[in-house]
């Protein structure tokens, strides 16, 4: 090709380049690495509404969770919120909480829970012992606030809440009251999830009560528990104990996570078939992993105590055994 052909060529791509330009980056770190912008963090909200719909059984309030997600990243337009987003979320353990996180970080970062902007801070890994709580603070103060500078759009997830000295987290009071800025730092772009059991026996109960008047799950309201969660996380012991950010009503939102029942332990049970590419289980199979549930409370036995957890290695032993590809049987 002559030169002058290579050169209109070249213009070309530039120009479609340029009006594509909020899609790709100049800055060439960018190609090889993670940046603060919209392809690293797309936040697809339809995504995770979606998969939320497809993969998580019986808790109808995730829809809740999406839309609060959905407000405080308004992508469409200049739309700038007036706080750091603070969600927390409650439940037995199994009925779902980190598996929803998961998905939330999947859905708005391009690298999920690997995205250098999402930080998962779990209470007894991280934050074990009371006596240092001064400078757990410390420390946290500091990581919220060198990340914060860098990018705004941080996910930072505190597991385990329940297992964390009680005065840790009142260091985040000032990052995710109603300030434009704390320290030179803007943190109303954030995303911060507390993950704990604390309330999870009120949940239970009020459920069951709900249960036994013949009502539907479905018809529980978001307002049925609040009042119940700020209570338990109170009275409880843990991260939430007497904690300031409570107090203070920082918290925007409260999801209770429902107890497993039957139905939804099958539904989990399937899915962990599907993944492995098994689209039609036996019920004799699907039986045979429902023999590992406990069921609780003593009352109604109602429940999973496990929620879905410990599904997934119990589904995978039954695949290798019953369904695995002929080529490999040789072996
Ligand atoms: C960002 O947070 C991580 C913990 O997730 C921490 O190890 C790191 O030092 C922080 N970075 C800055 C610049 O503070």
């Amino acid at each position: 090709m002559p030169f002058s052909k290579w050169l209109i060529f070249l213009v070309g791509v530039i120009c479609v380049k340029h009006t594509l330009s909020f899609k790709f980056s100049y800055n060439p770190y960018c190609w090889v690495a993670e940046c603060c912008n919209d392809e690293t963090i797309p936040g697809d909200i339809n995504k995770l509404r979606r998969t939320l719909r497809e993969r998580v059984y019986g808790q109808h309030f995730v829809s809740d969770i999406v839309d609060a997600l959905a407000a405080h990243w308004n992508l469409n337009s200049n739309y700038k919120p007036s706080k750091a987003l603070t969600l927390s979320f409650h439940g037995w353990p199994g009925s779902g909480k980190n598996y929803v996180t998961k998905f939330i970080a999947e859905s708005l970062y391009k690298y999920g829970t690997k995205s250098k902007y999402v930080h998962h801070f779990i209470g007894r890994v991280h934050f074990p012992l009371e006596k240092q709580a001064d400078s757990y603070k410390e420390n946290l103060y500091l990581w919220l606030k060198g990340n914060t500078t860098k990018c705004g759009k941080q996910l930072f997830i505190f597991d385990e809440v329940d297992k964390m000295p009680a005065t840790v987290l009142n260091v985040i009071k000032p990052m995710i009251d109603y300030r434009d800025n704390v320290d030179g730092v803007d943190y109303t772009n954030a995303i911060f999830i507390f993950l704990s059991n604390t309330g999870a026996g009120l949940i239970n109960q009020h459920y069951e009560e709900f249960w036994n008047y013949g009502k539907k799950r479905e018809e529980l309201q978001l307002s049925d528990f609040e009042t119940l969660i700020t209570r338990g996380a109170f009275n409880e012991e843990g991260g939430f104990h007497h904690s300031d950010t409570i107090k203070s009503n920082l918290i925007d939102h409260y999801i209770p996570f429902l107890p497993m029942e039957q139905k939804h332990v099958i539904e989990c049970i399937k899915d962990e078939f599907r993944q492995r590419n098994v689209f039609d289980p036996k019920s004799a199979h699907i039986k045979e992993v429902l023999q590992f549930i406990e069921w609780g409370p003593d009352s109604s036995k109602l429940f999973s105590k496990t929620g879905c957890k410990r599904i997934s290695s119990k589904v995978g032993v039954m695949v290798a055994k019953y369904y695995r590809p002929a080529q490999n049987n040789e072996l």
